[in-house]
């Protein structure tokens, strides 16, 4: 997991920083949910779990061995529900106007072209659909990424308004996230 800043993320670290229940709190049974630099799935298997069987999530990284991880994880806790291929964000719509969540954990900054990735999501996002947006302040902090890669929140949400989407919320998730959720 050498994607997070040089150390290992393990469950308790993260929640130690974010509830991901309150992040995730309007995803519902039978929703449609896009997991887009998924990594090895924690937000996945969570969003599989609160849409059920009669929901989906779609997962995507170019990290093939992160996907195989997230499909082994999957296979444990006998999820049906998800769809994950290992691949580039900026060549991926999952389907048009589908999603009721797109949704970037701490990866929108990483996207070589998230302007692309955006103009996706403006694509798979249903019409009353939301964009979420949970990423790094962008301020000094002994873990994470660089602070020089890292989006602030006006960056992040000009990026969004630059696809088109209308940002809706501005918030902290912890002491070292924020998150902005944005309609399109
Ligand atoms: C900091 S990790 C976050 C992973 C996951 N969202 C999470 O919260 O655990 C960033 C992820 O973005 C992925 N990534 C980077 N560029 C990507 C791209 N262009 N398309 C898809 N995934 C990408 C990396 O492989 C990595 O798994």
């Amino acid at each position: 997991m050498g994607c997070h800043g040089g150390f290992s993320l393990d469950d308790a670290t993260r929640r130690s920083w974010y509830n991901p229940e309150a992040i995730l709190q309007n995803l519902q049974a039978g929703m449609v949910f896009m997991d887009i630099g998924c990594g090895d799935g924690f937000f996945t298997i969570l969003a599989a779990k609160k849409v059920g069987s009669n929901g989906k999530v779609y997962a995507v990284d170019t990290d093939a061995s992160a996907i195989e991880r997230l499909k082994q994880k999957a296979k444990t806790e006998d999820l049906k529900n998800i769809t994950a291929k290992a691949g580039k964000a900026e060549d991926t719509v999952f389907c048009t106007q589908c999603a009721d969540f797109v949704f970037y954990s701490m990866d929108l900054h990483d996207f070589a072209d998230p302007a692309k990735v955006l103009q996706n999501a403006k694509q798979m996002i249903k019409p009353n659909g939301r964009l979420i947006d949970l990423d790094w302040k962008k301020i000094d902090m002994p873990f994470g990424p660089p602070v020089s890669i890292r989006f602030s929140e006006e960056k992040a949400a000009g990026l969004m308004r630059s696809a088109g989407f209308t940002v809706a919320d501005v918030r902290d998730a912890g002491p070292y996230h924020y998150a902005v959720t944005a309609k399109p």
